[in-house]
């Protein structure tokens, strides 16, 4: 997840100086970020019992926006780029909003 934190602020730096090619490059490391350890995965499963299927849903719109994203920068099209990267923005945001601070307090004991 800090790797997804930096990977977007790099797209924010794209935009700002149009560098489509950048953009193109990063958003791919988003939508395709490595699956969690075995381990922790069936930790994951086991917590969020019969709400995983929520939460692989937004999994599948952070990844598909981030598919539009890279589309549209290959297309360099910088507004279908901005939009695309709003889309992205609004599915992480879907998911923490809802899965965020209850994952943080089972997992680290912390708010
Ligand atoms: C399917 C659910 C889900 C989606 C989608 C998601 N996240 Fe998260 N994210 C979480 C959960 C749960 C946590 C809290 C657990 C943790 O910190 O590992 C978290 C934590 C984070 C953190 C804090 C990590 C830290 O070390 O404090 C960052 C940064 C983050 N997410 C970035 C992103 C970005 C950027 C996206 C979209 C590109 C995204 N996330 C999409 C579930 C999600």
């Amino acid at each position: 997840m800090k790797d997804l934190g930096k990977h977007m602020q790099t797209i924010t730096d794209g935009i700002s100086r149009e560098d489509w090619a950048l953009v193109e490059k990063t958003a791919p490391l988003i939508g395709e970020h490595p699956q969690p350890p075995i381990m922790e995965k069936t930790r994951i499963i086991g917590f969020m019992g019969s709400k995983m299927g929520k939460f692989k849903a937004y999994d599948g719109e952070t990844h598909e926006a981030a598919h539009a994203l890279a589309q549209a920068a290959k297309n360099g099209d910088g507004r279908a780029v901005i939009n695309a990267f709003q889309a992205l923005q609004t599915s992480c945001y879907n998911c923490h909003q809802e899965f965020r601070k209850p994952f943080v307090k089972h997992f680290y004991g912390t708010q």
